[in-house]
């Protein structure tokens, strides 16, 4: 949705994967949903240096309503656990310099059976969000069917608009419709939505995060091209720093996550992360790449029998990010290739190592080269001409 909005994949925190339909504060006070948890997030990302890479979202997910719309009908938040409102919350993000992401259901019901968003209601709930100062919107489809998907998503889009609030808009529709045309229509997506889920919904494993990067890759061809500025694919939340992901695994998701140009939407836990985890969610390198402003989608290139796989993307200034990964499961592989093979015009590059911080100078597109990509890792370059002397990006800091 061109209106300026999200020019480059958002980046932030989302409850959904790490926490949830918790609402068991009794119990867990510290994990459920609650504006307590998104207060706590929210003083994470502006107090532990996130704010400052551009991680600024804060969203909400499922289970923070109400099981009863008000007396005018207006969806409200379960009064025990957002004591406050979400009209407060959201100042009080606004106050740390943050944005906040609130979710809905085109349907009868959420996902996990809160009230829904049915036809009728669109206009209302738009207008009930924008009085709350929400500033994005997940607008999901549990409970209903085809046609009152095909009507709801375009009138949500307007009815956002006509609120005179700048809200970005999410949409979960081509999940609920296989996520591939003609069944999906991309060009439409890109018109009235900023970004939109294709697929299932990641878990914390390793498995799902493969079978969601093999979807995106079979499908390339359909869903690259949909890609761009202002509309994006949505792989859905990063998982780096929870229980599913070895180390290489996580730099695994950073690089082919920053690849794809997806949202950078954390699903963890702020408050206790690791720090190698937290320094793979902090490079500013991945980040950078991720967030070009070309905004172009990368592919993957090649898939050899060794069960490596290359994936590429262009980036601004000729520039261009390489991403290795190992399917394997036996031990670091040695690969030898050179960028003529991977596509690239004679010249003389150099190539920053994104994971190591080391930079190998005077490659030339033929020459020869060998790489140690570990089991279910990656090797992550940021490829650039020689003759650009001139560092294109900052990249003196601490690698991860
Ligand atoms: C669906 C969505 C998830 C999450 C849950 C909430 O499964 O795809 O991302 O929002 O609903 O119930």
């Amino acid at each position: 949705l061109d209106n300026g909005l999200l020019k480059t994949p958002p980046m932030g925190w989302m409850a959904w994967e790490r926490f949830r339909c918790d609402i068991d504060c009794s119990d867990d006070p510290e994990n459920c949903i609650s504006e307590t948890l998104f207060r706590d997030m929210a003083d994470r990302l502006a107090e532990d240096g996130w704010k400052e890479l551009g991680y600024e979202y804060v969203i909400i997910d499922d289970c923070w309503m109400s099981r009863l719309r008000d007396e005018q009908g207006k969806l409200q938040p379960e009064p025990s656990r957002f004591p406050g409102g979400i009209g407060k919350l959201a100042r009080y993000i606004h106050d740390r310099g943050l944005k906040l992401g609130i979710y809905a259901d085109m349907g009868t019901h959420t996902c996990m059976g809160f009230p829904g968003t049915t036809l009728d209601k669109i206009e209302l709930d738009a207008q009930t969000f924008a009085s709350w100062g929400v500033d994005y919107l997940k607008f999901d489809s549990c409970y209903s069917n085809p046609l009152e998907q095909m009507l709801g998503y375009p009138l949500m889009s307007k009815a956002l608009n006509a609120t005179g609030r700048p809200i970005a808009y999410s949409c979960s529709w081509p999940v609920y419709v296989g996520g591939l045309p003609p069944a999906v229509n991309y060009s439409l997506l890109g018109e009235i939505c900023h970004l939109w889920r294709n697929y299932y919904d990641i878990q914390d494993s390793w498995d799902s995060l493969q079978g969601i990067v093999e979807w995106f890759s079979n499908n390339q061809d359909d869903l690259q091209p949909a890609s761009g500025p202002g509309r994006w694919n949505d792989p859905d939340m990063l998982i780096i720093g929870n229980f599913g992901l070895s180390v290489d695994q996580a730099r695994s998701q950073m690089a082919l996550w920053a690849i794809m140009a997806a949202p950078l939407i954390m699903s963890n836990d702020l408050r206790n992360l690791g720090n190698i985890e937290r320094a793979i969610l902090q490079n500013k390198v991945a980040i950078a790449i991720n967030q070009d402003p070309l905004g172009i989608q990368g592919r993957r290139l090649l898939q050899e029998k060794s069960r490596i796989e290359v994936y590429w993307r262009p980036l601004s200034h000729s520039a261009s990010a390489l991403v290795f990964l190992s399917r394997r499961t036996d031990m670091p592989y040695l690969y030898h290739t050179s960028l003529a093979k991977l596509n690239y015009d004679a010249g003389n590059y150099e190539a920053y190592d994104v994971f190591t911080g080391s930079t190998v100078r005077g490659l030339n597109a033929t020459s020869e080269f060998t790489l140690s990509i570990n089991p279910s890792g990656v090797v992550m370059w940021y490829v650039y001409p020689e003759k650009d002397a001139v560092m294109i990006l900052n990249l003196s800091e601490q690698p991860a």
